[in-house]
């Protein structure tokens, strides 16, 4: 059984498919929700069936699968189906159905189920590049969001021709996570528009010789997770990105890949000046070999080369950000976590002042916890001696509450 089936109640979901050629993503997208135990209900288009069949729909999710109003009339389907929805994803949205959605009309059964609805509504737009930047569609995608409904940022990258820019559908998972998480959080607003955020994510590691080195279990998706709710808020994100799982870029960020601290040092010290958030998520090696061997140590060498280990200590990455901030060099507001395993609240109080940030996440890893897996917990501190504990979430859900602390603190 999957973490997040047996922590949060199953949904009855609807998934919504425009005619666009990303239509066939929507297949996966529906087998996300059913694979976490949801009941899912797909409303296509008549043009989305030009792209993929309704049996394939019908298979999937298990639900019939009608575009109209005129079937099952005595079902009054799309006003059932408005009602009872806990949650609906449109998966691709086009330009067209946007602009549908924002007048207010009601002619197919999609479109009359979303007038109906009164749950959270996720779009997730997919079309060429022009048309996405077009004044038309932007207009129309303000209009929804300040009604609202969550309209997630596209992906950037290749769209169906040769060309390459905003537009793309984001993988399926990363919609299902972002609707889930509106689900729990509430819409997704441009909160951060203008506002450039560099975070950094996962764990450094330090070079032992040429095939062993120091590291940590660090999977840097709560680092992610931060970037990707900071794109979908309007922020220009940059990640600095030690080893991590294999996470799918935030949309539109760029991302920095490094290895070891001293890297990670340098590639945040360039970068802080031009933030305004900085967010140090990594879990820094704090030590490395004092130096790194050119050919594989042997473990049988009588030097105890490999017995015996050298350390250095590596540079505080967060305190010299802030003595950054001290010296004038950046304004950025600075947000540090924290991993404990015992005397929690105590030692993150104390480390919140040893580091000078303002705000600590303050993870509780006790039990294995936390590294690797897709929910967090633990508490939030701020400089200003405001304490609040975050309850166990998914990573999107605990980063929409840390973006909310770092907006309190300016208040
Ligand atoms: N950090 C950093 N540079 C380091 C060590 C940690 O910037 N060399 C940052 C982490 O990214 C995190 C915060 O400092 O934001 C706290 O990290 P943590 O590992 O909990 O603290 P340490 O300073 O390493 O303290 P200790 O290991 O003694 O608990």
């Amino acid at each position: 059984m999957s973490e997040a089936l047996h922590s949060s109640r199953p949904l009855r979901v609807v998934v919504g498919v425009a005619g666009g050629i990303a239509a066939y993503k929507a297949c996966h997208l529906v087998r996300d929700f059913k694979e976490r135990g949801d009941e899912v209900r797909v409303i296509p288009t008549a043009n989305a069936l030009n792209f993929v069949g309704a049996a394939t729909f019908e298979a999937l999710s298990g639900n019939p699968v009608d575009t109209g109003v005129f079937t099952r009339v005595d079902e009054v389907q799309h006003v059932r189906l408005g009602q009872e929805a806990d949650l609906i994803v449109v998966a691709p949205a086009t330009a067209d159905l946007m602009a549908r959605i924002a007048a207010g009309r009601a002619d197919d059964l999609l479109t009359s189920t979303i007038l109906v609805a009164t749950c959270p509504v996720v779009l997730a737009p997919a079309m060429h590049t022009e048309m996405w930047l077009n004044p038309a569609t932007q207009a129309n995608v303000e209009a929804l969001r300040q009604r609202g409904i969550s309209v997630i940022e596209p992906a950037h990258g290749r769209l169906t021709g040769k060309d390459t820019g905003p537009g793309r559908l984001p993988e399926p998972h990363v919609i299902a996570e972002l609707a889930r998480t509106v689900h729990q959080t509430g819409p997704l607003v441009p909160t951060l528009a203008g506002k450039r955020v560099l975070i950094s994510a996962g764990g450094t590691q330090e070079n032992i010789d040429p095939v062993r080195y120091i590291g940590n279990r660090s999977s840097g998706k709560q680092g992610y997770a931060l970037g990707d709710i900071a794109a979908q808020r309007g922020a220009e994100v940059t990640i600095v990105a030690g080893a991590t799982d294999e996470l799918e870029a935030p949309s539109g960020a760029e991302v920095i890949k490094v290895r070891s601290t001293r890297e990670m040092q340098q590639a945040m010290a360039q970068r802080a000046p031009h933030a305004d958030v900085v967010v140090m998520a990594a879990a820094v090696a704090d030590f490395r070999p004092e130096s790194e061997a050119e050919t594989k140590l042997k473990k049988g060498k009588s030097d105890g080369a490999l017995s015996t280990i050298h350390l250095a200590e590596n540079p505080d990455i967060l305190k010299g950000l802030v003595q950054m901030r001290k010296a004038g060099e950046t304004a950025a507001t600075i947000i540090g976590f924290a991993a404990e395993t015992d005397n929690e609240l105590e030692n993150g109080r104390a480390k919140l002042k040893r580091k000078g940030a303002d705000l600590l996440m303050l993870n509780s890893v006790s039990g294995g916890g936390v590294f690797g897996q897709t929910r967090n917990r633990g508490w939030l501190l701020s400089a200003d001696g405001r304490e609040e504990e975050i309850p166990d979430g998914t990573k999107h859900e605990v980063a929409v509450r840390i973006w909310d602390a770092i907006a309190r603190l300016a208040q």
